[in-house]
């Protein structure tokens, strides 16, 4: 049997509609649950809903409803949302299930009757937003750090369960486990934390003032607090005590949150855990915020971003993509409208999009549409490395998605691309197929080519499962077959010669910005510009030049045109295209080969002494001397100007 993987999301509030934050951390469960697949085959995966407590009792008020119509409600807004993102969870928890009930009642009781509860009385500081209790040095300017407000003053008796028994165990163990919270920044927090005398932690809500949670199994006048009825979710769910699931998953359990609640989970979930005999759990793995103008995105700061819309408007793989890759898992990020549809139009439509197309092409033009079998003879010196290239980019992203570095992970998988685009440029399978001589090393680039994509179409599955299967589908390959499964990917000439390739597809179509998120300091600044410049456009309206990076590949002089020059321009596309330049005062054919310049792609086509024209190329001048626009590094032709 494969080694088992277990990963939980945190079990979301029903006080509040998802939105993109509860999306990004379930997402990063599903892209890590998906690579567990590819390793693997015993994975569980567990999302859910917490339901009780007086947070929920509120809204359930608010809203002129019972508690329990109202988280049937919402639960269900977070059950069905889910599968519109593609999420592949197991299991789907709700704390009101009965056999998570029980499993809180069982072991409060086995703590109880150990001496580990005990009852007190307690005035304290306490915060509605999260349902506790604050000391005064965890209020910031008085006020609770995660909700901006004053918490009110409140004297109860409750029981309590004496966590500072528990607390030097806890530091040593998160010693001795250095990756028991990751990353780093996050358990040294913990651990800063534990520097102080813990306090113990009040378990149990009166029922005079809360009664919508679970009643304690040793007295009836109490319900417990919604955390301690929480965090057991996660074992419950796996059927706890004696399940075969619970054997299997429980010793390898890692869990996903963000910062917010680092705490619960970092120090009361690990303590209950002992305190009930339990295994702790293997990692906690901690995310930052996605943050909106420097605020945490949040219901009660009402800035909350719709996953839905995002699906709806740029597609659900492409907005997958674009939270992986933006945040970096552990830091904050800052949800920018404007870097999505950059993302979408640069790695997505340019890098990944172009290249699949343009080598799916290539094969039906010149092959017939049939995955070329390649000469043995020739085909090493015509791969230049790139299975050794391959076999460097799945290691380097096994390496970070083992550390839940996503970002990193897709930058190895973009820098197998950005070798692939650069091998189409070397060996120029255009020209190979001028020549029937050169029919055999034709084959084997373009099998190499396929088989690249393969690789590619394998490692981005867990992040764009659906991008995964429509390559997978227009390379000719079974969609019942595990392609993604590792041990597959990595074996290099997988693809089977000789099938024939469905005609070509855009993976991910050009988007434009609906919305810009120009503020209006910005708008103030633009002002200033001189005003002997053109009229001021929009951005949408500059958005609709395409500017490319090309390559000339050739330059000649045109018959009876001494300002004009002809120029063989690759930009990514299949053959290289003809930009006709009004240059030739400037610049010899000689001296133009081989540079890098910027063209506007899309200008209509013009007829210039007889030589269709395509596109315009860039230069600064004053009308006697220009100057073409180049790089100061290389980049792949076709590389978008923003
Ligand atoms: N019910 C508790 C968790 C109990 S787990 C045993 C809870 N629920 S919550 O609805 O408030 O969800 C908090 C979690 O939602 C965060 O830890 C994070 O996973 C996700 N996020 C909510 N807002 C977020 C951001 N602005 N940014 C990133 N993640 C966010 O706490």
């Amino acid at each position: 049997m494969t080694t088992p993987f277990y990963i939980t999301t945190p079990i979301y509030y029903v006080n509040a509609r998802p939105h993109l934050g509860h999306a990004y951390t379930t997402i990063c469960a599903d892209v890590i649950h998906r690579y567990h697949c590819m390793i693997s085959d015993t994975n569980f995966f567990l999302t859910g809903t917490d339901e009780h407590g007086d947070k929920i009792m509120r809204a359930a008020k608010a809203e002129n409803t019972t508690p329990r119509a109202y988280v049937d409600k919402i639960s269900s807004l977070f059950r069905e949302l889910w599968p519109q993102l593609n999420i592949s969870n197991d299991h789907f928890i709700r704390t009101t299930d009965p056999d998570h009930i029980e499993v809180v009642k069982m072991v409060l009781q086995k703590i109880y009757d150990q001496g580990d509860i005990y009852f007190s009385e307690y005035e304290g500081k306490y915060c509605f937003g999260c349902e506790r209790f604050y000391t005064e040095r965890e209020l910031v300017d008085g006020k609770c750090p995660d909700h901006e407000t004053e918490p009110e003053t409140i004297k109860e008796s409750n029981y309590f369960f004496k966590m500072s028994r528990y607390q030097q165990w806890l530091i040593d163990h998160i010693k001795e486990h250095p990756t028991f919270i990751r990353p780093e920044r996050y358990k040294n927090e913990i651990l800063s934390f534990l520097r102080e005398p813990l306090d113990d932690l009040c378990i149990s809500r009166p029922k005079s003032r809360i009664n919508w949670g679970i009643t304690l199994p040793f007295d009836k006048d109490y319900v417990t607090y919604v955390w301690f009825d929480a965090l057991l979710n996660y074992i419950s769910a796996l059927g706890y005590p004696d399940s075969e699931k619970f054997n299997t998953f429980w010793p390898v359990a890692q869990h996903i949150t963000a910062k917010d609640i680092l705490k619960p989970h970092g120090i009361f979930w690990p303590i209950m855990l002992k305190a009930a005999g339990l295994p702790v759990y293997k990692h906690l793995n901690v995310h930052g915020y996605w943050n909106v103008d420097k605020s945490k995105m949040s219901k009660s700061l009402g800035n909350v971003v719709e996953p839905l819309q995002l699906k709806n408007v740029y597609g659900l793989d492409a907005f997958r993509f674009f939270l992986m890759r933006d945040m970096v898992f552990g830091l904050d990020s800052s949800f920018n409208e404007q870097a999505l549809v950059q993302r979408i139009n640069a790695d997505l439509a340019n890098d990944l999009g172009n290249l699949f197309s343009r080598v799916i092409t290539m094969v039906h033009k010149y092959c017939k549409g049939i995955v070329p079998s390649i000469d043995t003879s020739i085909e090493k010196e015509l791969s230049l490395g790139l299975k050794d290239k391959a076999a460097e980019a799945i290691s380097k992203y096994q390496q970070a998605m083992g550390d839940f570095a996503f970002h990193k992970a897709l930058t190895a998988i973009w820098n197998l691309i950005s070798q692939l685009n650069k091998y189409v440029d070397v060996t120029a399978p255009w020209v190979l197929a001028k020549n029937k001589s050169s029919r055999g090393q034709l084959d084997v680039v373009l099998y190499n080519l396929l088989e690249g994509l393969r690789v590619i179409a394998a490692l981005i599955y867990p992040v764009m499962p659906d991008t995964a299967a429509k390559m997978h589908k227009h390379l000719g390959l079974d969609p019942r077959e595990p392609f993604y499964k590792m041990h597959t990917v990595k074996a290099w000439k997988n693809l089977p010669s000789g099938i024939a390739l469905p005609k070509t597809v855009t993976l991910f179509p050009r988007v434009q910005m609906k919305e810009t998120n120009t503020s209006p300091a910005e708008k103030d600044e633009n002002k200033t510009l001189n005003p002997a410049l053109k009229p001021e456009i929009s951005i949408e309206d500059f958005a609709r030049i395409d500017l490319r990076v090309a390559k000339i590949i050739k330059a000649e002089a045109i018959a009876r045109a001494k300002k004009l020059l002809k120029l063989h321009v690759d930009i990514g596309e299949v053959e290289p295209r003809i930009i006709v330049a009004g240059i030739a005062g400037s610049y010899t054919p000689e001296q133009l080969t081989g540079r890098q310049v910027i063209i506007v792609a899309n200008l209509k086509s013009a007829k210039l002494m007889g030589v269709l024209s395509k596109g315009m190329m860039l230069a600064a001048g004053n009308g006697e001397k220009s100057v073409t626009l180049t790089l100061d590094e290389t980049l792949p032709p076709g590389t978008q100007v923003r």
